[in-house]
């Protein structure tokens, strides 16, 4: 027997049991590394745990702990990062790891992940749902995590198509196993995802229907809070020099696909251009429409030997390149 509490609260138990028999073999559940956890919290931030698999075996692999990262060129990491989205998280990883890899008397941690929650929500890139996962799935900190597949399982549990974040914490805090915080929320997270799915729930699976009010009508739960995204037209200028390689350059921090390697996407005077296509690319939030421009210029950069975009991609694919 595990534990008499967990016994006591037959809801969780019966969450935590088909967890032990059914939980997803991902490869970051095979450590207690606090690095390559929060390695992985990171990554599944904006990308798919399918598609997650794959960058967080390369990164670990490349960078076993903060030192290794630290001591590179933010680039490197972006290379390895090619293809995921979400750039900034790259960035600040690298930021986290130069951070964390100081003395402690000069702010650092020496170049371990600090084990508190308020220590953790000081990092860069590091919020509320993150620090809660590493802090429960690294340190067994009993905090309950809240993202969007929590919400969802918590508003169909409870028949409250709206519930607030503090009302998912509070729930998601009584779901957790006494000593199994991690676990607990892991198997929040594969029930989200495997079996309370957004559209396609598969209740006679589900291991704790039968205290769910929300069963009758699942797809009522959450409520839809459907935001329309926004167009953005933008111009791309793909400039090839004689031998077909495009003018690129290293985007600034402070735009879009920061640190990524790209061709000429701003103040573009087209008169002198050809138009060969247009990508659509889409954000959370925002709807990207880039008019390819062609051109010519002196001299290129071979792309095979930055780091590029997946936007940027299909941008100089249209125009011929790579
Ligand atoms: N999504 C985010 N973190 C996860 C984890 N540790 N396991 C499964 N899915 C996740």
């Amino acid at each position: 027997m595990k534990s008499s509490k967990t016994n006591d609260h037959p809801l969780r138990k019966s969450l935590i049991d088909w967890y032990d028999a059914e939980k997803r073999d991902l490869p970051w559940r095979r450590t207690k590394d606090p690095w390559l956890i929060l390695l992985s919290e990171v990554i599944l931030q904006q990308t798919q745990v399918s598609r997650g698999v794959e960058y967080w075996e390369k990164i670990s692999d490349r960078f076993p702990n903060p030192r290794a990262l630290a001591k590179v060129d933010q680039e490197e990491l972006l290379t390895l990062w090619q293809g995921a989205g979400y750039y900034a998280r790259a960035r600040r990883l690298h930021a986290l790891a130069v951070q964390v890899s100081k003395p402690a008397i000069e702010g650092g941690f020496d170049g371990t992940i600090p084990g508190s929650i308020e220590q953790l929500l000081e990092l860069p890139g590091i919020g509320a749902y993150t620090a809660a996962a590493v802090g429960s799935i690294a340190f067994d900190l009993h905090i309950g995590v809240v993202d969007g597949n929590v919400r969802r399982v918590a508003s169909r549990q409870t028949g409250n198509s709206n519930p607030t974040h503090d009302l998912v914490s509070i729930w998601a805090n009584s779901m957790l196993i006494p000593g199994r915080p991690g676990d607990s929320n892991q198997a929040m997270m594969d029930l989200g995802a495997v079996i309370c799915k957004p559209k396609t729930p598969k209740c006679e699976l589900c291991p704790i229907s039968d205290s769910c009010e929300g069963k009758e009508n699942p797809l009522a739960y959450p409520a839809a809070t459907k935001r329309k995204k926004s167009i953005e037209n933008l111009d791309a200028a793909v400039l090839l020099d004689p031998s077909g390689r495009p003018r690129l350059s290293r985007r600034d921090s402070s735009e879009r696909f920061g640190g990524m390697w790209g061709p000429p996407m701003s103040d573009i005077a087209t008169d002198s251009l050809t138009l060969v296509g247009e990508v659509v690319h889409h954000l959370t939030h925002r709807e990207l429409r880039v008019k390819v421009w062609s051109g010519q210029c002196s001299k290129g950069t071979d792309p095979s030997t930055v780091p590029i975009s997946n936007l940027d991609r299909k941008i100089l694919k249209i125009a011929g390149v790579m």
